[in-house]
């Protein structure tokens, strides 16, 4: 791996691979030593969890970050080109962490500069780091990643994270339930690689006719950004909100995900329930990051 960019450029292997990794550092087997090395964090879309698990995840290593959030302080502001500011970076840090409006972003800049490269959310395309410590997640409630039946819930057509998580658990036998308003549903290019895969998957509008099958719910937002006119974003805002008398009766096992932030669907009321599992799969996104980052800088263990 030189660049994480997509969860379509990697594998089974290197999925196990980077999950044992994130374990040995969670349970603090291994040490991987970062000092020296500079992370260049460019946030040019908000962020709350990717942004500071990444500067966590750098610091915990020994590594520094320098960063940015949003274009106002920087010579963007002056008219320079994301080329040449991705290369000025480069010229700085060891390995660039970006998270950009534009689909196709973190790909740009992997073909333009020479340092690793990883995509902290583009557009409505990918978040691959958020797809592993999802996975990461799945494993640790789960005690597996084969043959689970998952749920994904909510904006499944410019959610990202959903496009990630649906390509990496492709590789593990999953049965798929996609619960979406109907000018919501998962994307023609994301189901045309699961029926490649041979990869069962249903679309429905209501989760609440599946939800006693499911091992994981994973919920995502209706992102009002994303939405061109804003009456479209008010027909569908209030679509899924989730509530504890809607969990009676899942499986002993079933468990709610979310790659948050949340707005209100999902009521506060779950969060003190045995299924929530979004605050922890928040914490899970540390340990996975080390491991990302130690794998694309040949990180040493001390
Ligand atoms: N899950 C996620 O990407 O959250 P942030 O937008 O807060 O980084």
């Amino acid at each position: 791996m030189k660049n994480l960019i997509s969860m379509r450029d990697i594998g089974k292997e290197d999925i196990l691979k980077l999950i044992t990794l994130a374990n040995k550092i969670e349970q603090k087997e291994i040490k991987v030593d970062m000092s020296g090395k500079l992370a260049a964090l460019l946030f040019f879309e908000p962020s709350t969890r990717t942004h500071f698990s990444f500067e966590t995840a750098v610091k915990k290593l020994g590594g520094n970050t320098f960063s940015m959030s949003g274009t106002s302080s920087t010579s963007v502001k002056k008219g320079e080109t994301l080329a040449d500011t991705l290369m000025t970076i480069s010229m700085y840090a060891d390995i660039i962490v970006i998270r950009h409006v534009l689909e196709g972003a973190a790909r740009f800049t992997a073909e333009t500069v020479a340092v690793p490269v990883i995509n902290a959310g583009d557009g409505t395309n990918q978040h691959p780091t958020q797809a592993m410590l999802d996975l990461y997640s799945i494993q640790k409630t789960q005690g597996t990643l084969e043959n689970l039946t998952i749920g994904m819930v909510g904006d499944l057509r410019l959610g990202r994270t959903v496009h990630s998580l649906a390509q990496a658990l492709s590789d593990f036998n999953p049965k798929f339930y996609f619960a979406s308003p109907r000018h919501l549903q998962m994307p023609a290019y994301i189901k045309d690689d699961l029926k490649e895969k041979n990869i069962e998957f249903t679309e429905l509008e209501d989760i609440k006719e599946v939800i006693h099958e499911l091992d994981i719910m994973y919920v995502t937002r209706i992102q009002k950004e994303r939405f061109a006119v804003l009456e479209d974003y008010e027909k569908v805002k209030d679509s899924y909100i989730i509530t504890k008398k809607l969990l009676e009766g899942v499986k002993k096992n079933f468990k709610v995900l979310h790659p948050l932030p949340r707005v209100n669907e999902i009521t506060t009321e779950v969060d003190n329930t045995r299924y929530a599992y979004y605050f922890q799969q928040a914490r899970n996104g540390v340990f996975m990051r080390q491991a990302i980052i130690s794998e694309l800088l040949n990180l040493k263990n001390i």
